[in-house]
């Protein structure tokens, strides 16, 4: 059986960017370092007032089919992640399809187009709807086109507020991938949560301490599950380690416990022994909170040591580069993570092919996900087309004041007229209401 993997990928940021130690901060009253070094993070994205969801999946997809050569009817699939769909009968991949189709010679209309919704998680989900469909063999030698697009608002003066972000990531899924094929074995941490929901509402109502601890805890469900399901977790065995990155404070907590696990009853635990002891064991204790007062306390001198350091630095740092100048994108976010790392590990000259990503995807309300993926050989000159970087350094950056009227234009209950801060060049841009109240869109030269 042939691999099926990510065959290519292409990430498209909002234009405007919101410094938060030096523009968000002051007007808080906080100090900067509780975003810099408390959350991990430096900036926000934001979407100008004609960029949306489906602008920014469009421009993504439609500089991914561009670049590996692609026409309309290569693609039998569209399917887009979002939490931020304006609709709750006409999927969003319909309004990228449209797009597409206003610049490409042919049309979609043999493409099965569908919408995924389980929070940041269905990025992840339909990514893996694809691999199942290709799998199944239903394809018919055509490729998946998966786009997770979100504008990741909070309600303004919501502690949220600080990891906001918007931006899309388009990924091809298919045959014989150049950048990541999927391994087999796949864990599942799912439980009735309620820490972050949009009961018909843009804004989320979030419970953001609720929701760390639901993170970690179904996290380590999945890694359990994954264990179960055959998958190796030993921590060496992995190039890199892309998580779900609400803020990166988040993924350097997960990390921790996560490395605990995985190497307990491994010789990395009997090599740290004479430093730090042995991992306490819960059959040891007769009072939980003592076992767990016990395993913390060993945490903390973990990740405290030179060996953990040195590994968090190669594969789990690298993968918080793009989150830590853009926020948090719900559904693309762990998708961001591996291009992160991929793209540092370009940078920096290192020879991944062949080696593993261990990849963990999490929702709110909540589900997380783990499985491995296999580094192919073609990830470099995939990776190296990427033009994340210029668009993170063209980014405008807006004044509070800018930045209060453009959350206001991404408010569906607000009705603005806000001009433009930039302008649009060879994109995809919204163009007004229909007369059904659709939502318009054009290609700008
Ligand atoms: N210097 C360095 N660190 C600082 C600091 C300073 N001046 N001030 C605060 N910090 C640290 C805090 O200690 C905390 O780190 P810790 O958790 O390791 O203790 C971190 O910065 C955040 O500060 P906190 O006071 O907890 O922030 P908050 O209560 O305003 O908001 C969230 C944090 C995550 C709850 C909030 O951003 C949120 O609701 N986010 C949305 C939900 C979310 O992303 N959930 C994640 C799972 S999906």
């Amino acid at each position: 059986m042939s691999e099926v993997g990510i065959d290519g990928v292409e990430i498209r940021t909002g234009k405007l960017k919101l410094d938060l130690a030096e523009t968000f901060a002051p007007e808080k009253g906080e100090d900067p370092e509780k975003y810099t070094k408390g959350l991990g993070l430096h900036a926000s994205s934001f979407p100008d007032a004609y960029e949306d969801i489906v602008t920014m999946g469009a421009n993504a997809a439609h500089r991914l089919l561009e670049r590996k050569d692609l026409a309309l009817d290569d693609i039998g699939r569209i399917d887009v992640a979002t939490e931020s769909a304006f609709d709750r009968s006409k999927p969003v991949s319909t309004y990228v399809a449209g797009c597409l189709e206003q610049v490409n010679d042919g049309d979609l209309h043999h493409a099965n187009k569908g919408e995924r919704k389980f929070a940041c998680v269905s990025g992840t989900q339909a990514v893996d709807d694809a691999f199942n469909w290709i799998r199944a063999g239903r394809n018919r030698g055509r490729a998946a086109l998966v786009i997770a697009t979100d504008t990741a608002l909070y309600a303004r003066d919501d502690p949220g507020e600080a990891t906001q972000g918007a931006g899309a990531v388009a990924m091809l899924i298919d045959e014989n991938p150049d950048v990541v094929a999927f391994g087999e074995p796949q864990g599942y941490g799912s439980a009735d949560e309620t820490d972050f929901l949009k009961p018909n509402q843009q804004f989320p109502s979030v419970d953001g301490k609720r929701s760390m601890q639901v993170y970690l805890a179904r996290m380590r469900e999945a890694l359990e599950d994954f264990e179960e399901a055959g998958g190796d977790t030993h921590p060496e065995n992995f190039a890199l380690v892309p998580f779900h990155t609400p803020f990166p404070g988040m993924v350097r907590k997960a990390a921790g416990l996560g490395y605990r696990h995985c190497i307990r009853g491994t010789e990395i635990e009997d090599e740290l022994a004479a430093e730090i002891g042995r991992q306490p064991r819960p059959e040891a204790y007769d009072d939980e909170d003592e076992y767990f007062e016990a395993i913390k306390e060993y945490t903390d001198k973990l990740t405290d040591t030179e060996r953990y350091q040195e590994w968090y630095e190669r594969t789990v740092a690298p993968t918080l580069s793009i989150s830590r100048e853009v926020g948090n994108w719900y559904t693309g976010s762990v998708h961001v993570a591996r291009v992160a790392g991929l793209l540092e590990a370009y940078e920096t000259g290192r020879d991944l092919t062949g080696q593993q990503l261990l990849v963990g995807s999490y929702g709110s309300g909540a589900q997380a996900e783990m499985h491995a993926e296999y580094i192919q050989p073609g990830w470099e000159s995939e990776i190296e087309q990427l033009d994340i970087t210029e668009q993170l350094d063209d980014r405008k950056s807006l004044t509070f004041a800018e930045y209060e009227s453009i959350h206001d234009v991404h408010n569906h209950e607000e009705t603005t007229d806000v001009e433009p801060l930039t302008a649009p060049d060879s994109e995809f841009v919204f163009d007004g209401w229909g007369r059904m109240g659709e939502r318009k869109y054009t290609f700008v030269e």
